[in-house]
């Protein structure tokens, strides 16, 4: 077997799709694989998660340079790292966390943690002729995943005046993971040629989704339903519909004030909201309902509307096996959203998938809004199984990188492909 020592780390500052600076480690092992691996970045980013380490000088990139998170990959982590084994991800991983030494990864940067993570997994990977989800999975990885696809942007995401940040479809009617990325590209179609007729406009948001100057979110959901019924679908049947509200962004001291409509609601008030527009529409999933620190109105909603709806923890849970499971003692939500660079290494994010799964929780894969190319979402979704996979709407590059990421995974595995449209929780 070629070896997987690593005898050089470099970091690179490289550009997102909205045009940030972000990290990318370069691995080289004695065998002469080189690899690299890119970090995401967030806009609606949850208060605990992992620190992303900026420059923070306003004359570059408006302060979002990452030189500093680049420089500590090329010294220090290279220097604990080098003569380590690349193929032993939880060890190389550990190396990392007991250099930073903070609970929030904020010495070395989440943002250079991570993407070195990424490299030294997908170069051993190679060094070892394995794709990265067999690398990472071993022989169970087979399952590949349900998307969710985010297809009308509104919230942080985009200039409109809608509230909700994502209007997801999830093709629950579909019968494996190509066909469900066709009938959700179809519905992707139908709702651009609904949005022109109805002399709205096409422009799209972070994700991709479209961005209409609409108001109302059930104006946004009507639209949806029609593009599913103009595609040939029904919806209920064929479709589900998935919110991601992101309400840690709605949150003040009393309750919540909606930024774009100044629509307030008290905890309680938007419960009844949600299970109102879970009985009217065929909603299925719903993520950040309540706010990031709302725990007894997370339980209270959770004991009400978590038997018929899938809810979905992302700031809640920001990734972290400490929230994850304080959320699992408390009876909060009933999925969680797993972003690797809110927890800064592929083994923090495996254990909290793991953590998941062994206590009845569904588990979404997820991107963030700035992306790259870099697809290991897509491997660690089918790695771990997980049956979801949250990655924007059939468009730009860095979404439908994913996408085609698993087109091929799935074309790999043939017959040993499994896929349930119903993974949703709920
Ligand atoms: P973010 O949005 O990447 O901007 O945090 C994605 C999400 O909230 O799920
Ligand atoms: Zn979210």
């Amino acid at each position: 077997m070629r070896s997987t020592e690593i005898i050089g780390i470099l970091g690179r500052q490289v550009l997102d799709s909205r045009g940030n600076p972000t990290v990318e480690a370069e691995v080289t092992l004695a065998c002469g694989v080189t690899c690299t691996g890119i970090s995401p970045s967030g806009a609606s980013t949850g208060r605990f998660e992992a620190h992303e380490l900026r420059d923070d000088d306003m004359q570059i990139y408006n302060g979002k340079g990452v030189t500093r998170a680049c420089r500590n990959i090329s010294t220090a982590i290279a220097k604990e790292l080098t003569g380590m084994d690349a193929a032993d991800t939880a060890s190389v991983d550990q190396a990392m966390i007991t250099l930073d030494g903070t609970d929030n990864k904020s010495v070395l940067g989440a943002n250079a943690m991570l993407a070195v993570s990424i490299a030294c997994a997908r170069a051993a990977a190679i060094a070892q002729d394995l794709a990265l989800y067999r690398f990472l999975g071993g022989v169970q990885a087979a399952v590949m995943p349900l998307p969710m696809m985010n297809i009308l942007n509104g919230g942080a995401h985009a200039a409109n005046k809608l509230d909700i940040q994502e209007f997801m479809i999830v093709p629950t009617g579909a019968d494996c993971f190509s066909d469900a990325l066709r009938m959700c590209a179809e519905v992707y179609h139908a709702l651009a040629s609904l949005l022109k007729k109805k002399g709205l406009a096409c422009g799209v948001g972070d994700e991709g989704g479209f961005a209409p100057e609409i108001t109302e979110e059930s104006h946004a959901i009507e639209l949806i339903l029609e593009a599913i019924t103009r595609a040939g679908y029904s919806a209920g049947a064929d479709f589900s519909l998935a919110l991601d509200a992101a309400a840690s962004e709605w949150k003040v001291r009393d309750g919540y004030i909606m930024p774009k409509s100044q629509r307030t609601y008290t905890a309680h008030q938007l419960t009844e909201h949600w299970r109102s527009l879970i009985a009217q529409y065929p909603i299925r999933s719903i993520e950040d309902p309540l706010g990031e620190e709302d725990w007894p109105a997370w339980q209270a909603l959770t004991a009400s509307l978590g038997g018929s709806c899938q809810l979905v923890g992302d700031d809640l849970f920001v990734t972290n096996e400490a929230r994850l499971q304080k959320g699992i003692d408390m009876h909060c939500a009933n999925a969680v959203l797993i972003k690797p660079n809110q927890i800064g290494t592929l083994t923090e994010t495996i254990r909290a998938v793991r953590l998941a799964q062994r206590s009845g929780y569904a588990a979404i894969l997820s991107h963030r809004s700035g992306e790259t190319e870099d697809t290991t979402i897509a491997d660690l979704a089918v790695a771990l199984n997980a049956g979801q996979i949250k990655t924007g709407a059939p468009c730009r590059s860095e979404r439908t990188a994913k996408y085609n990421r698993l087109l091929r995974i799935e074309a790999a595995l043939g017959s040993g492909a499994r896929f349930d449209s119903q993974a949703m929780n709920g």
